[in-house]
């Protein structure tokens, strides 16, 4: 009989090490039966919609995420894969199966990608220096203006000051382009509206102001993003759908942004 307890400590601390391994970003969900786990690639340097925070990968997207792969009974692994590196591994779809990271749905992506129903509504911001003259997105012609590289907001200066600019500095990810505004390295850095607002909001010291333009910006709205004609799609709408329908999604919104959300916008 003590032959038998000492085994089973042993056994039990060999399951809570193993629990422990693997690299710290990735995080698995044991929800589903089925027993293929799918890699969802995101860039986790978004707040509030992905994030490090102690090691984990949290935010909007990953609690809806959550919420779906449980509806839909699927079991996956979230990754830290970053920005430009997703899309490269989504388009051979041998990595990833899914990505999900503030994507905005675009025409052109669409040729290469697809994707889910829309799941959130963003549009451009300006994130300038509290002292800053700008006033609108005109005002930025012949600044250092600091984007994302490869996202709608290096678009959307684009389609406003050429693409060819030289005052268009591209990050790979949108945190370092904040930095190099607050280093003095760019005048503005144009991001998504949700990421701007949380990021005056969570650093007041460092004296930074948002300003909405939406004559110049239009709006977006977020999607899962898969390879083309992935068998998960399907799937994947149905339970996003159930999560919208079912207030799940509404809990989730108002737990990161702290309002309701509005639906019609969203479904129409
Ligand atoms: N919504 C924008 C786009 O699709 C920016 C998304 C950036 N997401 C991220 N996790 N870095 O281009």
């Amino acid at each position: 009989m003590k032959k038998m307890a000492v085994f089973a400590v042993i056994l039990a601390l060999f399951v809570a090490l193993a629990g422990c391994g693997g690299k710290s970003s990735d995080q698995s969900s044991e929800s589903g039966d089925n027993n293929k786990k799918i890699i969802v690639g995101t860039d986790a340097a978004f707040a509030p919609f992905e994030y490090m925070d102690k090691g984990k990968i949290v935010g909007f997207d990953v609690d809806l995420l959550d919420a779906v792969m449980k509806e839909a009974d699927i079991k996956y692994e979230l990754k830290n894969t970053g920005w430009d590196p997703l899309f490269a591994a989504l388009q051979n779809g041998k990595e990833v199966d899914m990505g999900v990271s503030g994507i905005t749905i675009d025409d052109k992506r669409k040729q290469t990608y697809d994707f889910s129903i829309p799941y959130f509504e963003s549009i451009q911001m300006i994130l300038v220096k509290e002292n800053s003259p700008v006033k609108n997105a005109l005002d930025l012609k012949g600044k250092m203006i600091g984007v994302q590289n490869g996202t709608t907001g290096q678009a959307a200066v684009e389609k406003l000051f050429g693409a060819e600019n030289k005052n268009i500095k591209k990050f790979e990810n949108t945190v370092v382009a904040i930095m190099d505004l607050l280093n003095g390295g760019v005048e503005a850095v144009v991001t998504d509206n949700g990421v701007a607002n949380e990021y005056v909001k969570n650093n007041p010291d460092k004296k930074l102001k948002t300003i909405e333009d939406p004559t110049n910006f239009q709006p977006e709205f977020y999607g899962f993003m898969f390879p083309k004609g992935s068998d998960l799609k399907p799937k994947i709408d149905e339970a996003l759908k159930k999560v919208i329908d079912s207030g799940k999604y509404t809990e989730i919104y108002q737990k990161w942004f702290g309002k309701e959300p509005n639906l019609d916008n969203l479904l129409k």
